[in-house]
């Protein structure tokens, strides 16, 4: 049948040798570094959520990320189709096909919302260019974006542009879109956070910012914290997903695992502190809160904005940045489903694209409407007492962690000893580090991320 077919051509290898990272880079620096990260290290008192993110980067996030890698490249195949092809060469139970499927069902959800929220980036640079919030007050500020959160035409139509500028880009196919694509976001993106970062040192409070990030109070490392923090480092990383398996098949054979693994965790990293370093800069210089929650971006960031000199410009600019980060993330989830309903299916690749992203599109309306018409009361909220949205968000809290459990222990206990050291050519020692990592230190680290959404269930 049609599973045994041949591993990809080389046509689908990436052209060099270091586009898997740049790839990884994109699918990685997104929302969650720009959006979620800040607001939930504001949230969170600063120094110790950033203190065991980084723990949790380091000592679960990127074993993981090498595991996920090296499942991608040895199958050579996308995800659920690599997990069918592994468990039967390895003639281990059907079970880990789960791996496949939970990361198919989560690239799905998560595109659904991550779509919605990125168009409002549209949205916003718009707003930032009409000059529109030019000194307005904090209620002005707020009542903008309540008017946006109140349309579902507006945020359908947003959710429209954003989700079919990523389906254009890998529908042109893995060279012609996605590499293309990413050689020209990810350079601008670097730019523009470089442009952001000097503009927040020249006239935010730099201090207060590294202070606030930096600053560690043990006190304030609440367990809700540090489940938050773990929970992060795994959706700031795309890990459990198969997003970077499905990358992964295409890397070449001669890229380090170790060294690519390590680049895209520093990177990633980095661009969060930095673009956190900034927002509070720009919030602190402004006299404003940074413990806002999700509005921190959308609500507090535009007012500091509006009362700066040339802030139009660089909020544009900023939102600028937002989007395109965002919309590398978003093509890296629309690739898993579609390789497979391209290999499984013979479907050409704009079919495939398509039936996953109008899918997709239409699940995202339930967010659309989880912030006007179904924000209080909805047959969600009668199910599972709470809006569509926040169940959407709490179902892909429980599959990335289980994707990543899975993903450890089939990388940490399934793959051969042979199959590993050519994959990672590294030293004795650093596999013994990185199998022990795998085998015990993540899937205890996971499990505990994932007890926490049981008292969330339960509501
Ligand atoms: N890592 C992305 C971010 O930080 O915004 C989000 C994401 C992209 C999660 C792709 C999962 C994924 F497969
Ligand atoms: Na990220």
């Amino acid at each position: 049948g049609r599973e045994r077919r041949e591993p990809m051509s080389t046509n689908n290898v990436w052209t060099h040798k270091g586009t898997f990272l740049l790839a990884a880079v994109g699918s990685a620096v997104g929302l969650g570094n720009l959006w979620r990260f800040p607001y939930l290290a504001g949230e969170n008192g600063g120094g110790a959520f950033l203190l065991v993110y980084a723990l949790t980067i380091f000592a679960v996030g990127i074993p993981i990320l090498i595991a996920e890698t090296m499942l991608g490249r040895n199958s050579r195949r996308s995800p659920i189709m690599g997990m069918r092809f592994l468990t039967r060469t390895h003639h281990t139970s059907r079970a880990w096909e789960s791996i496949g499927w939970l990361g198919a069902v989560s690239a799905f959800v998560i595109l659904s919302f991550y779509s919605v929220i990125a168009g409002w980036a549209i949205h916003y640079t718009g707003l930032m260019l009409s000059g529109r919030l030019i000194d307005a007050d904090a209620e002005r500020v707020a009542a903008s974006f309540d008017v946006l959160l109140a349309s579902p035409p507006l945020l359908a139509l947003y959710h429209s542009l954003f989700i079919g500028a990523s389906a254009l880009i890998v529908g042109l196919g893995v060279h012609r879109g996605i590499e293309n694509g990413l050689r020209i976001l990810m350079p601008a993106l670097f730019v523009i956070l470089m442009v952001v970062l000097a503009y927040a040192v020249m006239i935010g409070d730099m201090a207060a910012a590294a202070d606030f990030l930096f600053t560690f109070h043990l006190a304030d490392l609440s367990l809700e914290g540090w489940l938050e923090a773990m929970g992060q480092s795994f959706f700031t990383l795309s890990l459990g997903m198969g997003a970077i398996m499905a990358y992964g098949a295409y890397m070449s054979g001669d890229a380090s695992l170790t060294g690519t693994a390590f680049t895209v965790a520093i990177v990633d990293t980095a661009v969060a502190l930095v673009a956190g370093l900034a927002i509070f800069a720009l919030v602190f210089g402004a006299g404003l809160d940074p413990a806002e929650g999700p509005g921190l971006m959308f609500v507090t960031l535009p007012l500091a904005f509006g009362e700066m000199p040339g802030g139009t410009l660089l909020g544009a600019v900023f939102f600028l940045l937002v989007l395109g980060a965002a919309l590398s993330s978003a093509i890296s989830l629309i690739e898993p489903v579609a390789a497979y309903l391209v290999e499984r299916f013979d479907l050409s690749r704009p079919q495939a694209v398509s039936a996953m992203v109008v899918a997709s599109w239409a699940l995202g309306l339930l967010t659309v409407f989880s912030f006007n018409a179904w924000a209080s009361d909805s047959p969600f909220h009668e199910l599972f007492g709470r809006s569509p949205f926040a169940v959407l968000e709490l179902l892909t809290n429980i599959f990335m962690p289980l994707g990543g459990l899975l993903i450890a222990l089939f990388a940490g206990w399934v793959l051969t000893h042979g199959e590993v050291t050519k994959e990672m050519r590294t030293g004795a020692s650093w596999f013994r580090v990185w199998r022990l990592l795998v085998r015990f230190v993540a899937p205890a680290a996971v499990a505990f991320v994932f007890l926490r959404s049981i008292p969330q269930v339960q509501g």
